[in-house]
C-alpha cells in the first residue's frame, strides 16, 4: 500500500522505500534497499540525530512527551515499586521474574560476586589518584583473560548466559575495589547474606574495624538511582557497545567501550561536570547569573552541565523522581548541602530564559544525582562509576538483543570530501 511507503527521487529516479512501524507508533523509513537501487547513494547523518540503528524491544523513550520505560512498565513505576535487581532480570529477560525466579537469580548474583585473587594486583600498577573510570574500563575489559571461554562467539547459551551473570555480579565488586583503592581503604568482600545494592555499599563503605550499618535510607536511593540509569535505549555508549559487540567481540570487551563512551563529559561524564560547576559556582560567590549569561554566550565554552539532552525536548522524567530523592535523602540525613541550592537556583532561572526554554534545554538525569551520591559520601570522580553500575544490565541486554537478532557488522558508510586520486610525489620533490 502508497501508505506503507516513502517516495525519494535521486537524480531524477523514483525510489520506494518501505516504513517500518514500532509498537508504539514510530515510524522508520528502511533505507537499506537505497544504494543498490539508487547506484551507490548513502544517506549522511552526522551524529545519527535521525538514524534509527536498530529495532529493539527493551526501552520506549518519548522525548517530546518525557516518556520512558523498560520493556512497557514506565520508569515511575518501576522507580516506586520496584528493585535493581527485578529491573536487571526485566532487561535481560523481558519479563518481570515470579519469586522462584526472582529468588534464583538473585542467587546467582550473589554466586559469582567474588573476582579473582589476581586482580587485585591490577590496583597495584595504578596510581592511586588515576579517574576511576579508567580503572573501571580496564578491570571490566580484563575479565575476559579470566574467562577465556568467553572469547568464543558461537559458545553454548548456557556459558554465555554464564558471562552475563557474572558481569553482573562483579561489576559491584570492582566498583567498590576502585572506592577502596582512591581511598587507600582495605578492601572488603561481598558478603552473600546482603542483597545486591546493600552489599555494594557494604564493600564500599564498610570497614574490616568495625561493624557498618548501612542507612536504609541511602540503600534505598541508590536502588532508585540505579533503576533510572538501567537502560536508555541507543545512547552514545549503548550504541558503542553494540557496535563493538557486533564485529563478535566478547562481552566484556564490548561493555568496556561502553564504559569508554560513557566517560565524556557530554555523556555519563556530566555528572561528574556538574558538581564541579556548582562548586565553581560557589567558589565564585555564587553568582548564578553570571554562569548563566556564560553558558548562553556562543564565544565562551562554558556549557551549563546537566542541561540538555540529545532525545529530551521536555523535562527528563528521571530528574523529576531524582530531584524528590534528593530532597528526601538530603532531608533524612540532615544534610544541608549549598550546592543543592545553588542547583535550584539555577534550574529555576534556566526555565524562565528563553535561551534554554526555546531550545527546550530542560534538567537531566546528571543535574541531581551527583548531589545525592555526594551526600552518601562519594567522591566527585566516582559519580560515573556509580552511572555504569546503573547502566550495565541495559548494555548487557541490548547487547544480548544484537546477537540474539543476528545483527550485521556495524559499519557505516561515508561521503569522502578528501583530495582526488593523485600521483605519489617522491620526498626529495617535495
Ligand atoms: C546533551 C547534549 C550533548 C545534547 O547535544 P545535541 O543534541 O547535539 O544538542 P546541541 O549541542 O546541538 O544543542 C542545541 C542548542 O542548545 C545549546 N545547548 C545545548 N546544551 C546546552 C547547555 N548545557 N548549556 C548551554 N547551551 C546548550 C547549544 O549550544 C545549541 O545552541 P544553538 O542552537 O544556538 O547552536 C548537550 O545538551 C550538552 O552538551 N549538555 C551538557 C552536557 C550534559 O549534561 N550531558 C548529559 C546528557 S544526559
Amino acid at each position: 500500500m502508497a501508505e506503507d511507503k516513502a517516495l525519494i527521487k535521486v537524480n531524477g529516479k523514483e525510489i520506494e522505500l518501505p516504513l517500518v512501524k514500532g509498537t508504539e507508533e514510530e515510524i522508520g523509513i528502511d533505507i537499506s534497499s537505497l544504494r543498490s537501487a539508487s547506484g551507490g547513494v548513502v544517506t549522511l547523518d552526522p551524529g545519527y540525530k535521525n538514524t534509527g540503528a536498530t529495532e529493539s524491544a527493551i526501552t520506549f523513550l518519548d522525548g517530546d512527551k518525557g516518556i520512558l520505560s523498560y520493556r512497557g512498565y514506565s520508569i515511575e513505576e518501576l522507580a516506586e515499586k520496584s528493585n535493581f535487581v527485578e529491573v536487571q532480570y526485566l532487561l535481560l529477560n523481558g519479563e518481570l521474574p515470579n519469586k522462584t525466579q526472582y529468588e534464583a537469580f538473585e542467587k546467582r548474583l550473589t554466586e559469582h560476586s567474588l573476582v579473582h585473587e589476581d586482580m587485585k594486583k591490577f590496583f597495584d600498577g595504578y596510581p592511586s589518584h588515576s579517574h576511576p573510570m579508567g580503572q573501571l574500563g580496564s578491570m571490566i575489559c580484563a575479565l575476559s583473560a579470566f574467562y577465556p571461554n568467553s572469547l568464543d562467539p558461537n559458545r553454548p547459551e548456557s556459558d554465555r548466559e554464564k558471562s552475563m551473570m557474572r558481569l553482573l555480579a562483579k561489576m559491584p565488586t570492582i566498583v567498590a575495589m576502585i572506592y577502596k583503592n582512591y581511598m587507600g581503604h582495605p578492601y572488603i568482600y561481598p558478603n552473600n547474606s546482603l542483597g545486591y545494592v546493600e552489599n555494594f555499599m557494604n564493600m564500599t563503605f564498610g570497614m574490616p574495624t568495625q561493624d557498618t550499618e548501612i542507612d536504609p535510607v541511602i540503600v534505598d536511593a541508590m536502588d532508585k538511582l540505579l533503576i533510572l540509569h538501567a537502560d536508555h535505549e541507543q545512547n552514545c555508549s549503548t550504541s558503542t557497545v553494540r557496535m563493538v559487540g557486533s564485529s563478535h567481540a566478547n562481552l566484556y570487551a564490548s561493555v568496556s567501550s561502553g564504559i569508554s563512551a560513557l566517560w565524556g563529559p557530554l555523556h555519563g561524564g556530566a555528572n561528574q561536570k556538574v558538581l564541579e560547576m556548582l562548586d565553581m559556582i560557589i567558589a565564585d560567590g555564587g553568582n548564578i547569573e553570571k554562569y548563566v549569561a556564560k553558558a548562553k554566550d556562543k564565544d565562551d565554552p562554558f556549557k551549563l552541565f546537566g542541561f540538555g539532552h540529545r532525545v529530551y525536548k521536555n523535562f527528563d522524567p528521571r530528574a523529576r523522581i531524582i530531584k524528590k530523592a534528593s530532597d528526601n535523602v538530603l532531608g533524612k540525613l540532615g544534610i544541608n548541602d549549598p550546592a543543592l541550592d545553588v542547583a535550584k537556583k539555577l534550574e529555576a532561572i534556566a526555565l524562565e530564559d528563553d535561551y534554554f526554554v526555546s531550545r527546550k534545554l530542560y534538567p537531566n538525569v546528571d543535574f541531581y544525582s551527583g548531589i545525592i551520591y555526594k551526600a552518601m559520601g562519594f567522591p566527585t570522580q566516582m559519580f560515573t562509576v556509580l552511572f555504569a553500575l546503573g547502566r550495565l544490565p541495559g548494555w548487557i541486554a541490548q547487547w544480548k538483543e544484537m546477537r540474539d537478532t543476528k545483527q550485521p557488522i556495524g559499519r557505516p558508510r561515508q561521503i569522502y570530501t578528501g583530495q582526488n586520486a593523485r600521483p605519489f610525489v617522491e620526498m626529495s620533490k617535495r
